[in-house]
């Protein structure tokens, strides 16, 4: 069965949830982010993609730099807290337990308990239709084995599913 509708089709793809940290003043923003990838294996890059209408934007187009924290299965809620509430309004850091470790090339800290984490300066940063697109070189890498990733599916948080072990080598 195939359905033919642009919108609701965007809910079938499959992502994962980055917590993007920025710093403004020594104020620490974090921000949900499922629009965050690696687009460049040499040099090491990613991408994120910021909606011009969030406080991040602003920030990180100010500051140049910013860090991104790939959600452990554990962290639903701080995704969810990171992506429903505006620094602008809110300090997401007291609405839940965002707990930081420094980091060692740029001012925003990273966030602990997630699968992976990375320190970015911005190279580059262009309009993709409504959103601004921040490229950032990878300047430290970290990941922790024990963790499983957040997966975002239908507007909603999954489990990662087990590995396929039949049928092909992958
Ligand atoms: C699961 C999830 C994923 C999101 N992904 C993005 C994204 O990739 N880009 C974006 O601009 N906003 C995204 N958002 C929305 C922002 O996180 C949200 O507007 C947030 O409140 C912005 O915070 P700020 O104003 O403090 O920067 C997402 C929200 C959720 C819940």
């Amino acid at each position: 069965m195939r359905v033919n509708d642009i919108l609701e089709s965007q809910n079938y793809t499959t992502t994962t949830v980055a917590l993007i940290t920025s710093e403004l003043d020594g104020r620490v923003n974090v921000m949900s982010a499922e629009w965050s990838i690696r687009v460049s294996i040499d040099e090491f890059l990613i991408a994120v993609f910021v909606g011009y209408e969030r406080a991040t934007y602003q920030i990180i187009h100010s500051s140049g730099e910013f860090g991104v924290s790939y959600c452990s299965d554990e962290q639903g809620y701080l995704a969810y807290i990171a992506g429903n509430y505006s620094f602008k309004t809110h300090d997401k850091f007291k609405i839940a337990e965002f707990t930081t470790f420094p980091s060692s090339h740029i001012k925003p800290p990273l966030i602990e308990g997630c699968i992976s984490n990375y320190e970015c300066k911005v190279v580059d940063e262009f309009r993709t239709g409504d959103h601004a697109a921040f490229i950032g070189k990878v300047l430290a890498g970290y990941y922790d084995p024990d963790k499983k990733p957040l997966v975002f599916h239908k507007g909603k948080f999954h489990y990662i599913g087990t590995r396929m072990t039949h049928d092909h080598p992958f």
